[in-house]
């Protein structure tokens, strides 16, 4: 299966997962792409032999020009699934509709709760006493869509949202790689409710 990485700068979700690809035959990495200049992530990359490219909004006033000039670059690569790795930018139905179940996103919170921005300290300020991230098929209303995994971790007394947000990456790092695993062996489906099945336990 052929993979399009979107990422924003630090690319730490991209990372483990191209570092989980290395070792599958049956994955492919086929390009990862930027949305800013010179991002961190594009660099180690590019470094691994991965294709990379940049496509800068700054670049298109309209952001749904924008989005039709993302949707074809990643099209070209003919993806089976695309993946938006800390790809900071609300994405249009230009873009989110031709890859309808074949786009996903991770997001820093325990999905109902927390959409939108500044998920750790939102955390905090409610008082949660467990908190996560979500991967999740990703449609037009933001951070909304069918759940794929979950990852849960314990909000401790001595946190504040630094600590608790690298609490959450690290178990980032570990789901998210497990998505795109099941998502390579075609083990996840949408039904008719709008819920994720799986063909098998994982
Ligand atoms: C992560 O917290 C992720 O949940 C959010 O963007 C942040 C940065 O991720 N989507 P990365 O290091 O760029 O992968």
């Amino acid at each position: 299966k052929r993979f399009v990485i979107l990422i924003s700068g630090r690319g730490s979700n991209m990372q483990a997962i191209v570092n989980m690809a290395k070792n599958r035959e049956d994955i492919e990495i086929a390009a990862v792409i930027s949305h800013k200049p010179n991002s961190a992530g594009t660099a180690w990359v590019a470094e691994q032999g991965v294709a990379t490219a940049e496509l800068l909004h700054k670049d298109y006033p309209v952001r749904e020009e924008y989005d039709a000039a993302l949707r074809d670059l990643v099209l070209s690569y003919q993806p089976d699934y695309v993946i938006l790795a800390g790809f900071m930018r609300i994405l249009t139905p230009v873009f989110i509709e031709p890859f309808a179940n074949r786009l996903v996103n991770i997001h820093p919170s325990l999905l109902p709760s927390f959409t939108g921005l500044d998920t750790h300290e939102r955390a905090l300020a409610e008082g949660v006493k467990v908190h996560g991230c979500t991967v999740h098929f990703v449609t037009p209303v933001l951070d909304v869509g069918p759940i794929i995994a979950q990852g849960m971790v314990p909000v401790l007394a001595s946190d504040d949202a630094d600590t608790l947000a690298a609490r959450v990456l690290k178990v980032e790092h570990q789901i998210y790689p497990a998505v795109v695993d099941y998502l390579s062996r075609d083990l996840l489906s949408v039904n008719e409710q709008q819920l994720v099945e799986y063909k098998e336990d994982v």
